[in-house]
């Protein structure tokens, strides 16, 4: 069993490498920020408490992250200056903290509990998390005295050719005993290669002054990546929807083309739903089991019920219930629901409305600020005409309604249960209940006028 310990994650870096008007940190993975998913990996893991170390983009930082401790570095000196910041925080704690990088979103549940479990049942003051990476380039390299125990780490940029044949990297992880740690910081130089206050220099104060230092070898290295680059960035995104993917798979979904799909982190699919290929499920999006979604969909924030087919077709901040047919080319578009048992066919775009139980909108429809009742059909090319320019009113429409084809509905109005529209009508004013509405000017034909006209 894991004690609880507190976590340190540091964001506050510039992070040149990236070329970037957004802090590093924030930069998406799974469609998650690097920075969160650490926080999350930590809080899964055992840690009771978060302070995060914030300095380039604080303010941005901030306003995304929520749920943890905030502690400005305001100048950029380096990992163990960073930490360092956090100091007052942590006078009255005892016991171990985790340290993190906001950088390295890989990290799994499993590893930190592995990690941190065998720290608390060492006697080392430190416990370092390294990895073999085949391209060590960048990271600090884990120098070991002959017996294998630790020696020391060096940065990549003060490291000799030698030392950088080394494929044993620092994951810029570590447990400390956090008194230890707030007792050797302040001894920590910067008579390096970049002029910074590098962690890693502690483990080597700490060591000697007589503790025990300790290595925790990560199984896959992969897990501990840390980045620094776009190019980094997007192979991180690549391994965490594999991963994402391989998780749904084993629950139940079946994704036909795992290559061409993208699905976030937080996206949830329930079991014997279908994913076609060249489909998008993004942010936090929820879909029940037995669906058929793709090919080419995307989905935003979309909560789907049960059952649900659609393909080809755009739906975002919507909710869409059970047993529902969608697509293709439809557009769903924030604040709208959609009841079980709609058809929602070609070319079709809904926008602030309800769609009642069973009703159908097959064809070149546009919906938007409706509440439509039951068992409604909307024959092809309804419109409601919504907007004057300056406001936007609402459309009702009654259960069992039939709207002929080609009706404009001039909002505000309503069409009570049961009324029928003529093909061709503009509505603009309520129709009772039960009642036929024909808004249209009468057909005149006018017999051999073709005869005259030669
Ligand atoms: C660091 C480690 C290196 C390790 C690598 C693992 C040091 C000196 N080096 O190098 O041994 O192999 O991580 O990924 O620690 N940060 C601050 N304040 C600062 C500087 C950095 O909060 O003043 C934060 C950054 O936002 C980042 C993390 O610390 O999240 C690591 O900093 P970064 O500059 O990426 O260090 P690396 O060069 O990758
Ligand atoms: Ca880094």
């Amino acid at each position: 069993m894991n004690k609880k310990f507190e976590t340190i994650i540091l964001a506050a870096g510039k992070g040149t490498r990236m070329n970037s008007k957004t802090p590093k940190v924030l930069h998406k993975v799974g469609g998650k920020p690097m920075l969160q998913h650490v926080i999350d990996a930590a809080k899964r893991s055992g840690s009771s408490r978060e302070v995060v170390i914030v300095g380039e983009g604080a303010e941005l930082v901030t306003q995304s992250i929520t749920g943890v401790e905030f502690v400005l570095q305001k100048e950029q000196l380096g990992t163990a200056h960073a930490v360092l910041c956090a100091k007052e925080n942590f006078v009255a704690s005892d016991g171990n903290v985790l340290i993190l990088c906001g950088d390295t979103p890989l990290l799994t549940t499993t590893l930190l509990k592995n990690f941190t479990a065998a720290h608390e049942d060492s006697d080392c003051a430190a416990t370092v998390l390294t990895a073999y990476m085949p391209d060590p380039t960048g990271y600090g390299r884990v120098v070991r005295k002959e017996n294998g125990d630790f020696k020391e780490i060096v940065e990549h940029k003060d490291a000799s050719a030698d030392e950088r044949e080394i494929c044993e990297v620092n994951a810029g992880c570590y447990c400390f005993d956090v008194q230890k740690l707030f007792g050797a910081l302040d001894k920590v130089t910067n008579n390096n290669a970049q002029g910074e206050y590098y962690l890693p220099e502690v483990l080597t104060i700490l060591k000697s002054a007589g503790e025990k230092i300790c290595v925790f070898k990560a199984d896959y290295a992969e897990e501990t990546l840390g980045i620094n680059s776009r190019v980094q960035l997007s192979a991180a995104d690549k391994s965490m929807r594999m991963r994402k993917e391989r998780e749904l798979m084993e629950s139940g979904v079946t994704i036909e083309d795992p290559n061409s799909t993208y699905i976030d982190v937080e996206v949830e699919i329930g079991q014997d739903t279908i994913i076609k290929p060249n489909t998008f499920l993004e942010g936090n999006t929820k879909i029940g089991s037995d669906c058929v979604i793709g090919p080419n969909v995307r989905f935003e924030n979309m909560i789907v019920g049960n059952n649900v087919k659609a393909q080809f077709s755009y739906c975002h901040d919507a909710t869409i219930d059970n047993d529902v047919t969608l697509g293709p080319y439809v557009h769903v578009r924030p604040g709208t629901r959609i009841s079980d048992r709609v058809k929602v066919g070609n070319f079709v775009e809904i926008k602030n409305s309800n769609i009642g139980k069973g009703s159908k909108l097959p064809h070149l429809q546009y919906v938007g600020d409706a509440d439509v009742g039951e068992n409604v059909n909307l024959g092809c090319g309804v419109v409601t005409c919504n907007y004057d320019g300056k406001n936007k009113y609402r459309t009702k429409i009654g259960d069992n309604a039939f709207i002929g084809c080609n009706t404009n509905l001039v909002a505000p109005v309503t069409v009570e249960s049961g009324a029928y529209i003529a093909a061709g009508s503009t509505i603009t004013k309520d129709v009772p209940k039960d009642n036929l509405a024909i808004a249209r000017s009468r057909q005149t034909n006018i017999p051999n006028w073709n005869d005259k006209r030669k």
